[in-house]
């Protein structure tokens, strides 16, 4: 049955399409995540991977809010490895060891970076496509990845 919940047609097009980025930008810092949590050597090991564990759990139910926001708006979520590297603004590439500081850097500037691109779309969502219901949801992410990555970003000073 057809999705009719008082927004445009196109207008949920458009919403599906950046909260496909969206999912894409959440699933590969999943994987990196993981990485981070397998490939990390030093003396602070233990805590770190334990620390990385809780974070790619709760990075997964964001990933998993976010495709089933494309779902309520009527469109199917990507799913594939692929399609996530096609959409995705992030890179895979980590040039910073195995450290746990190098994996604490580079996933700051993931969040960062998710943080930057939610924000940039808040506004689009509620006025430019009348659909207050996903800016008021990706306002709750964002806020969950600013308190993540001032978490992260405490282990840096
Ligand atoms: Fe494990």
């Amino acid at each position: 049955m057809k999705t009719k919940i008082g927004i445009k047609e196109a207008d949920r097009a458009a919403v599906a399409e950046a909260l496909s980025k969206l999912l894409a930008d959440e699933s590969v810092l999943y994987t990196k995540t993981r990485n981070a949590h397998w490939n990390v050597e030093g003396p602070d090991f233990h805590s770190v991977h334990i620390y990385f564990e809780e974070l790619y759990n709760q990075q997964a139910e964001l990933v998993d809010e976010v495709a089933e926001r494309i779902r309520q708006l009527g469109h199917y979520a990507p799913a594939s490895l692929k399609s996530f590297l096609e959409l995705t603004h992030l890179t895979e590439l980590s040039a910073k060891g195995n450290t746990s500081l190098g994996f604490i850097a580079e996933l700051v500037q993931d969040h960062d970076s998710i943080i930057e691109f939610i924000r940039g779309n808040i506004t689009d969502f509620s006025e430019k496509y009348n659909d207050e219901g996903t800016a008021d949801f990706v306002t709750g992410l964002m806020e969950k990845h600013e308190k993540i990555a001032w978490m992260l970003r405490s282990h840096l000073k």
